[in-house]
């Protein structure tokens, strides 16, 4: 962080909004999963959440969206706290530089995925929370719930079975890596679940305060902990170098925050010890991450001066 003085951040989000609006070109929603192609690309919403859990938002910040890949993040951290390092035995901790959908490198590192963000790893990842907790999908839902205290926060079922109708990649993904031994469920059952975690319905308020672990080091909303300090900094980092894909490092040059993106056109970013973010918008460059979320997430740590650099 570079700034000592707290700044206001209602301020800076209206400041964010206002500039965001007057912006021209905003992409295009996903379109490989049929619920979510038809997403109106004018929705903008972003919520700052603060350590002790007061949050600020702006624009559509209470509307639900699909939360897609950032839930990746949280199974992580899920995943970390009941596992340890046991768990990257079999995912890996570097950028891919390949798409998130990318299955070119499997074969060559034996079927261990490069990061547990791209598609591939994220299956490994549900596929041992699921082993550990019996329910991948419903620890990840009830821990949502439980962070951002809101208990209607559900999946979104017809989401689910779009994705499913149009998972090929995904099943391919999963069959490939349970040829190696790298994945213990029933490939259509590990399927299920990681569908039914990417469906989840949350908004920018539920994502900056359910993120809100990141920020306070590991410390969940009710004081316990979930990951030591030396965790909540290791999924920061791989949030940093690999949560936006083969775009990390041109989100790391224009943002500087450790980030998590995903195909329903939401991002998560935290500033370690003082907030975490959340920015919604439906229309994604061809990398999968929204247009007009990076350009506010670049607004705000401009504007702020809060970034890790
Ligand atoms: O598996 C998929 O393709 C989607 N459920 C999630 C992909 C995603 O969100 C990538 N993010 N930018």
């Amino acid at each position: 962080m570079s700034s000592a003085v707290a700044p206001a951040f209602q301020p800076v989000l209206d400041q964010i909004a206002a500039d965001i609006a007057a912006r021209p070109g905003r992409g295009r929603p996903a379109d490989y999963i049929p619920a979510l192609a038809e997403a109106d690309t004018s929705r903008f919403g972003m919520a700052v959440a603060e350590p002790d859990g007061t949050v600020y938002g702006v624009g559509d910040w209470r509307h639900p969206f699909s939360a897609q890949s950032i839930t990746k993040a949280f199974t992580l951290a899920l995943t970390l706290a009941l596992e340890g390092e046991a768990l990257w035995e079999h995912v890996g901790r570097e950028p891919s530089g390949n798409p998130f959908n990318s299955l070119v490198q499997l074969e060559y590192e034996n079927g261990i995925p490069r990061n547990p963000f791209i598609n591939a790893g994220a299956l490994v990842v549900t596929d041992r929370l699921h082993a550990l907790t019996g329910d991948a999908s419903g620890t990840l839902r009830a821990f949502l719930r439980a962070e951002s205290g809101r208990q209607e926060l559900d999946f979104d079922l017809a989401v689910a079975a779009s994705e499913a109708a149009h998972g090929d990649r995904n099943a391919a993904l999963a069959h490939f890596m349970a040829s190696y031994g790298n994945i213990r469920t029933p490939v259509p059952e590990l399927l299920e679940q990681y569908f039914r975690q990417c469906s989840l319905e949350t908004s920018c308020a539920d994502l900056a305060l359910a993120g809100g672990f990141l920020a306070r080091h590991g410390i969940r909303a009710d004081g316990s902990s979930l990951l030591t300090r030396s965790q909540a900094k290791q999924v920061n980092a791989v949030m940093l170098t690999c949560g936006t894909y083969d775009a990390a490092g041109d989100f790391a040059y224009r943002v500087g925050l450790p980030g998590k993106s995903g195909v329903g056109g939401g991002i998560v970013a935290v500033v370690p010890g003082r907030c975490t973010l959340c920015v919604w918008s439906p229309g994604l460059d061809e990398r999968g991450n929204s247009v007009a979320g990076v350009a506010a997430l670049d607004r705000f740590t401009t504007l702020t001066g809060l970034s890790v650099f």
